[in-house]
């Protein structure tokens, strides 16, 4: 039976992993998938997270089951961290947590409770979005579509989302990237996130916001801020949330579907709905992750120290995207790259073409996203001079083929 099954593609993503692995050349640059990495290389353990495993591994007393909504203390911290400890909509009973196996599973849930009660709605996601945001909104039946994003040149062009948001008909959901946009790196000011309120509250559009890398661009409620306004001023909302990067666990599958509502009996009802699809997949979600996460952010002597960590891995990508610009400059490339210095979080849409993404993996060992997406905590003080030569040697070879 199984011999009429065909080789499914390699993920865009994932697939690079296993590729760089095998990869034997010393100088290879991962700037595959979207992982921190210190300046050695590494995607360390944060200290605040082996010191709250080590408290979890003298006080925790079960592994047993939790119900499909997971930890209800996990669930409560992860929304002040997310809309904020004075958050009207935590006050007035309107916001609940569903704990999932990650933000990808957070994903597969809203986008089945839509699937399962309003069949007809259509997901409208911006060009370009993560790869896995078609995956697992479609695997659920749920219709898409898309809406613009980026002008010719590969950058943010707000005129033309704004213009696709309005043409998107009434009461159908719109995804938007809190912050970090994956894969461009490309944020929305916070003036342009009152102009995108406007127009959901027109359209009477239902948000679907995912939260991925809440810290990782300019700070946790910085970062905080589009979403917030937009919780602040709808009735309804869905909110797909991950601590896998932000706490680097990501092996651990940390996150949760928040669900906003006009009050709490909705609310009640939506969860439910939502309980049972989570039962139908997985049924209860991991709980290791989620007692890291809650037991630094109860902590008066963990908290701080997570928050300076968080502090250094944003501040290390920021100096790594200027030393890359810079570099790129001094390789004689003048602003072509200056792009990058515009974009936030983990990623940046560099602008280099398939062919060039393809080149430089296989002349150089240097491993991007087809997409030309870097993962900038990939880049380190010892290998960002050799990936700015080797990308100016992409370029040239695009100008010249010959
Ligand atoms: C990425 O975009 O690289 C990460 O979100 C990892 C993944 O699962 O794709």
């Amino acid at each position: 039976m199984f011999e009429s099954i065909q080789t499914t593609g390699d993920d865009s993503i994932l697939g690079l992993i296993e590729k760089f692995k095998n990869d034997p050349n010393p100088e290879k640059v991962d700037l595959g998938v979207g992982v921190y990495r210190d300046a050695a290389g590494v995607t360390p353990i944060m200290r605040a997270v082996k010191l709250a495993e080590e408290q979890l591994l003298k006080t925790e007393t079960t592994k047993t089951y939790t119900d499909s909504h997971g930890d209800p203390e996990f669930g409560r911290a992860a929304m002040a961290m997310a809309f904020g400890h004075d958050s009207a909509i935590i006050k007035q009973g309107r916001v609940a947590a569903t704990q999932t196996p990650g933000g990808s599973a957070a994903l597969r849930l809203a986008a089945g409770l839509m699937a399962s009660e309003f069949p007809h709605k259509t997901a409208w996601l911006p060009t370009p979005t993560w790869p896995n945001h078609l995956a697992l909104l479609s695997s659920a039946g749920l219709p898409l579509a898309r809406y613009p994003y980026l002008d010719d040149r590969e950058e943010l062009d707000f005129d033309a989302m704004l213009a696709g948001l309005q043409q998107i008909p009434e009461g159908d959901v719109v995804l938007l990237h809190a912050c970090c946009h994956n894969p461009t790196g490309y944020d929305l000011s916070n003036a342009q996130w009152h102009e995108v309120l406007a127009v959901i509250q027109q359209r009477h559009l239902l948000p679907l916001i995912d939260c991925a890398y809440l810290g990782l661009g300019d700070g946790l409620d910085e970062d905080a801020y589009g979403l917030r306004l937009l919780a602040d001023n709808l009735d309804e909302m869905l909110v797909t949330f991950s601590c896998c990067k932000n706490f680097g666990i990501y092996a651990e599958r940390t996150g949760c579907l928040f669900i906003i509502a006009g009050n709490s009996q909705i609310l009640a009802e939506a969860r439910s709905s939502v309980a049972a699809v989570a039962r139908s997949l997985y049924s209860s979600p991991p709980g290791h992750g989620s007692s890291i996460v809650k037991t630094i952010l109860a902590s008066d002597t963990l908290y701080p120290i997570w928050r300076a960590e968080l502090d250094a891995m944003r501040d290390r990508i920021k100096a790594m995207r200027s030393q890359l610009v810079t570099g790129l400059q001094d390789c004689g490339l003048g602003r072509q790259f200056d792009h990058i210095l515009e974009q936030k979080g983990l990623f940046s849409y560099t602008g280099l073409s398939a062919d060039q993404v393809e080149y430089l993996r296989r002349q150089h060992s240097v491993y991007l996203i087809a997409s030309g997406r870097a993962n900038i905590a990939g880049l380190t003080p010892d290998n960002v001079d050799y990936t700015c030569r080797a990308i100016a040697q992409a370029v040239a070879q695009a100008c010249d083929p010959a």
